[in-house]
């Protein structure tokens, strides 16, 4: 007997974070000291107001039953209000907000709610994974938007041709952008918008890393431009520390907030009805993430400044965990981070072709990129620093 896989798993690599861990492990081994930039997961606690919380809600769960599908009435109320609060937009619970089993399945399963056969998605290039992958699994067709620093890691929409628009069903943003830390500008919510509207576009706007940014001022959201034909992304797990958790949420116009609660209905039971009610203790309190903007800003500066000091460009990043930091002008964005995983120098870092559609060459956005995750501990953000200012070119 010889079981197979389908044409579309087949079809595709790994998943490039599998790779990474890969490379970890082997690294591990050597004995070497790593210090991992790889994986945008978090390893600092969830903050204890939501452990307890979650303590206290199994039991009250105790009879299990399955979650709603759509979210609970309170924690739904809970992100009506928090959106509310934050963007200033007027949003129903009932009609404009249901809740995910965090945003990577969210993500991935929309092309299914919205696009048939031979659609096309259009997604940022580079971008995370799921955009381009959703579609593929939806038997869509991708076309991806360069994001590069020369303008400032936005889209130009203007540049996606008439025949691609015509027969385009999705279009996502991703801000703050993950990798290149770029901030939108409402400017661009409301030029994509208007695009889209008059072209029946989705607007899709991944909105994951909302509430990690380290200026004075919050990030914009696609909502403050209008609901209706856009649906925005969020997730608990960043802004609370809550990857393992799985949860997240999507808020937007009515209609297209009930074909994407028809879709999901079909495919999973819901958010665990004590992980919702842990969510909105964490939706409720705001000094957790601003605490995590400060370390995170901190473990920027260390990592920003040690290679400005060891020759590379300036690339602090204005929102989200991850430094995309330029490397020197003649070398690979695969050969720059195999070189720091050197074990003298043992750092883990994901070469920005791993992130983008092309694999590698001059016009690939990212080529002459590695990005890192700020997750390893402030300590070790100091140890990798002082690695990095090691470095000779
Ligand atoms: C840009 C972006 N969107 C969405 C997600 C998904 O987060 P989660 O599935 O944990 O909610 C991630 C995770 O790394 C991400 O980087």
């Amino acid at each position: 007997m010889s079981i197979r896989p389908s044409q579309r798993i087949a079809s595709i690599g790994g998943y490039a974070f599998a790779e990474v861990d890969r490379l970890v492990t082997e690294l591990k081994q050597s004995g070497a000291d790593v210090i991992d930039f790889g994986v945008g997961d978090p390893r600092a606690p969830t903050p204890d107001v939501v452990r307890r919380e979650a303590q206290a809600a199994v039991d009250r769960h105790a009879t299990s039953g399955y979650p709603s599908y759509i979210g609970s009435p309170t924690f739904r109320t809970a992100i009506a209000e928090w959106v509310g609060r934050r963007f200033d937009v007027d949003v129903d619970p009932a009609r404009h907000v249901t809740t995910t089993i965090g945003s990577k399945e969210a993500v991935f399963h929309a092309p299914l709610g919205f696009i048939d056969p031979g659609d096309v998605v259009i997604s940022p290039d580079p971008g995370y994974p799921p955009y381009t992958r959703g579609t593929m699994f939806a038997s869509g067709e991708n076309h991806r938007y360069p994001l590069r620093a020369e303008t400032d890691f936005l889209p130009d929409l203007g540049a996606i041709p008439d025949d691609v628009l015509d027969r385009a069903r999705m279009l996502w943003l991703c801000y703050p952008n993950s990798p290149t830390g770029a901030l939108a500008t409402r400017a661009l919510y409301d030029e994509a918008l208007d695009l889209c509207r008059s072209r029946d576009i989705l607007l899709c706007s991944d909105e994951a890393y909302s509430e990690l940014y380290f200026g004075d001022e919050a990030p914009v959201s696609a909502l403050q431009s209008g609901l209706d034909g856009t649906l925005a992304f969020f997730s608990m797990s960043k802004r609370s520390n809550m990857t393992g958790w799985r949860c997240g949420y999507v808020v937007g116009g009515e209609n297209e907030i009930a074909i994407f609660r028809k879709l999901k209905t079909n495919i999973d039971s819901g958010t665990p009805s004590f992980v919702q009610d842990a969510s909105i203790v964490a939706l409720a309190d705001e000094e957790h993430p601003a605490a995590m903007r400060a370390e995170y800003a901190q473990k920027r500066d260390l990592i920003c400044d040690a290679f400005v000091a060891a020759g590379l460009s300036e690339c602090r990043p204005a929102s989200t965990i991850y430094v995309w930091q330029r490397v020197p002008d003649g070398v690979s964005a695969e050969d720059f981070a195999k070189r720091l995983l050197d074990p003298s120098i043992a750092l883990v870092v994901t070469p920005g072709t791993w992130l983008s559609a092309a694999a590698g060459g001059p016009d690939d956005p990212g080529e002459g990129y590695v990005r890192l995750a700020l997750v390893p501990t402030m300590e070790q953000c100091g140890d990798a620093a002082r690695r990095i200012r090691s470095l000779t070119f």
